[in-house]
């Protein structure tokens, strides 16, 4: 049983900005990221008091039931991002961008970045991958919207990586990690996600570069912390990664409250007295004669 008080900051709270993720680091003291999909999630994890919210393309497996993250069109990540940006008005807003969005051209890549500022309320974006996004993170960069960079396990790359598994375990692997990191950064990055990479690698990195690595599954030398929400609430019950803390186990909650409610609706239960509108005798006499 966890002894944390609940956090529900209650009066608006600073907007957090890319210059907070800086002072962060600066300062030493650890970013937190969740990701979110929807109103009521976004809702209640900026009142937790998150520094960060990111609509991941993660969407694609724990929201729509994809087998991976490359079927999520540009469409269907903006339409989530705008019900996350109604619900959180404190925590920095990042719009993943999704498969073949930023891939085929710099300028492509810049327009579709532009869509998650105008049209989702979202205040920065994030893309997959090292050396070969440096053009593409130049001219959004350059436009004026900022960037987080993706390195390690980027899913998008799934099938050219053989499988969801660890990067950066070999010396030539991890050199070339460290090199990405600091394309990434001279090409103006704001941050780096790091998804599963060895933790003294992550760590490393962290202290070379000076803007924030935020890990999932990349231990807690790095600035910061993401964690697909769904993985944390146990929501998702395909599978776990073994880098996640389940805070919670939501799918069997719901799983127990949807078997209660169909039990009560067959054997009449519900609704009770309490849950229905009366009209009065008077009313009732009036009517029927
Ligand atoms: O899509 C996502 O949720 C992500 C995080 C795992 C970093 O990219």
């Amino acid at each position: 049983m966890s002894t944390t008080t609940v956090s529900t900051i209650s009066s608006p709270r600073k907007k957090v900005t890319t210059l907070t993720f800086r002072q962060k680091k600066e300062r030493g003291e650890p970013i937190t990221m969740l990701t979110a999909y929807d109103y009521p999630t976004a809702l209640a994890i900026d009142k937790a008091g998150i520094d960060s919210i990111l609509v991941g393309d993660s969407l694609a497996m724990v929201v729509l039931g994809y087998e991976n993250t490359l079927p999520v069109t540009m469409e269907e990540m903006l339409h989530h991002a705008r019900a996350v940006s109604r619900g959180a008005k404190s925590a920095l807003l990042i719009g993943d961008m999704p498969f073949m969005s930023y891939q085929v051209s710099a300028d492509d890549a810049l327009r579709n970045a532009g869509r998650f500022l105008q049209q989702a309320g979202m205040d920065a974006v994030k893309l997959e991958g090292g050396r070969e996004r440096a053009d593409a993170v130049r001219a959004i960069v350059g436009a004026g919207i900022p960037v987080m960079g993706h390195l390690g396990l980027t899913p998008q790359s799934v099938h050219q990586l053989g499988g969801f598994r660890a990067q950066g375990k070999t010396a030539s692997a991890a050199k070339r990690l460290l090199e990405d990191a600091h394309i990434l950064e001279e090409a103006g990055c704001f941050g780096i996600a790091l998804e599963s990479v060895p933790a003294r690698l992550a760590e490393f990195i962290s202290k070379q570069i000076s803007i924030p690595t935020i890990g999932i599954g990349a231990g807690v030398g790095c600035d910061g912390q993401v964690l697909v929400t769904h993985d944390l609430l146990g929501l998702f019950d395909r599978f776990t990664p073994k880098f996640v803390k389940k805070y919670a186990n939501i799918h069997e909650t719901m799983n127990k409250a949807f078997a209660e409610y169909v039990d009560d609706v067959e054997t009449k239960r519900f609704p009770a007295v309490e849950h229905t509108v009366e009209m009065s005798d008077e009313e009732w006499a009036e009517f029927i004669k």
